[in-house]
């Protein structure tokens, strides 16, 4: 049985330092690590590099690759405009997909719809789900439907339209579909009208896409890795973001700068618990709000969900990643694969794992490479 990987490359060039999750690293050769560096500046020496961040490094592409390989002959399959032909030719008997895409608001989703037009079955979420996800103002409609807790907020798509906006202080202004932490800076926390309209000036002139303003969830972080499909979604021990370990003076959100310049491999930031030392009624109650919105979007297979508590200590959902970060080396700090080791599952056997669940739901037996063997040999 041939599974094919398909994956998005980061350039060497912009993948030489750095760690964080979400799938990517990220260099910062020069960033300062000052709390206090102006945002505008950082956003111009990051932006380039800012535009990868969701991509995989070699590291994390070879590491699936041979956890793949243990089991399965593997074909590898780069993301790019020769994906389409290359899948007619190969037709793998199934794909890992861990492409992040480049261009448009429905990158996530460009891979699987080509899948689904071939008719090769694959691991993960469908289209539609990856689309409403990486859209986060879409994926709280879907959850405020469901009355499924998270933060209010409202899309504000010009600079115009501030006077039909009526919002609360403090809020916190990040792009409408981007993923780690793109955007999202120490200053993105606003506490007044003013702070408010130079951080929405600053999205979308940026990234040219609307700014999504929420309300500022003040308690704890987590976030929780999913597997699985129907009534066998098991929730990995939950991950604490612990803002304590941030410099002091800083808000408390896990930022860009956070995630990619504070945290260095020879400085690491401690910023991670798992598991989170929660008693169980929060546990539970946070499980309980993860798998409801698990299932309100159709996640398949696995995702990692963010969740913060409101004023209340309610868990709210801040966003769903259908397309979970799985960095390899445990110095990375790569929250789902942080989650399986808390449970005795190495990398390897996350991967096989997810690709187990992912074929069980296709109605596919497994065919290893032992198992050809024996076949061949009967
Ligand atoms: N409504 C909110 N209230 C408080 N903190 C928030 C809120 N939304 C985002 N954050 C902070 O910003 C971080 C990044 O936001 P998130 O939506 O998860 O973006 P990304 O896709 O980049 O991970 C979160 O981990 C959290 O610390
Ligand atoms: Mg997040």
């Amino acid at each position: 049985m041939t599974v094919a990987l398909i994956y998005n490359l980061k350039a060497e060039a912009l993948s030489h330092l750095s760690h964080g999750d979400d799938g990517q690293q990220l260099s910062s050769p020069n960033a300062s690590t000052s709390p206090s560096d102006s945002t505008l500046d950082l956003r111009k020496r990051h932006k380039e590099k800012d535009m990868y961040a969701e991509w995989d490094t070699e590291e994390t592409v070879n590491a699936v690759r041979d956890a793949i390989a243990e089991r399965y002959n593997i074909v590898m399959i780069e993301a790019n405009e020769q994906a389409y032909p290359k899948l007619v030719t190969v037709r793998p008997d199934f794909v890992f997909n861990i492409a992040e895409g480049l261009h448009g608001v429905s990158r996530e989703a460009q891979i699987p719809a080509m899948l689904e037009m071939l008719r090769i079955p694959y691991l993960g979420s469908d289209p539609l789900t990856l689309g409403i996800c990486l859209d986060k103002a879409r994926a709280k409609e879907i959850l405020s439907y469901h009355k499924i807790p998270t933060a209010g907020f409202t899309v504000i798509s010009s600079m115009g339209q501030f006077e039909d906006v009526r919002l609360k202080f403090p809020a916190i202004v990040k792009p409408l579909h981007e993923g780690s932490s793109k955007g999202i800076y120490n200053s993105c926390v606003v506490r007044n009208p003013d702070e408010l309209a130079n951080e929405v000036k600053i999205i979308l002139d940026t990234y040219n896409e609307p700014a999504l303003v929420e309300d500022f969830l003040p308690g704890r972080e987590f976030t929780v890795a999913m597997l699985g499909n129907g009534d066998d979604v098991q929730v990995l021990p939950i991950v604490e973001i612990k803002f304590d370990a941030l410099p002091d003076g800083v808000n408390p959100i896990y930022s860009y700068e956070a995630k990619w310049i504070w945290d260095q491999r020879d400085t690491p930031l401690d910023v991670f618990e798992c598991p989170a030392r929660i008693d169980d009624s929060l546990t539970d109650e946070i499980s309980m709000v993860c798998r409801d919105a698990y299932r309100v979007l159709n996640c398949r297979d696995w995702s990692r969900i963010d969740v913060r508590l409101d004023s209340h200590g309610r868990p709210n959902i801040l966003e769903i990643n259908p397309l979970p970060g799985i960095l390899p080396n445990p110095e990375d700090n790569s929250c789902f694969p942080k989650a399986a080791r808390a449970v005795g599952v190495s990398y390897n056997q996350l991967i096989n794992a997810v690709l187990d669940i992912a074929m069980k739901r296709n109605g596919i037996t497994p065919i290893t490479k032992t198992s050809e063997v024996a076949i061949l040999t009967q």
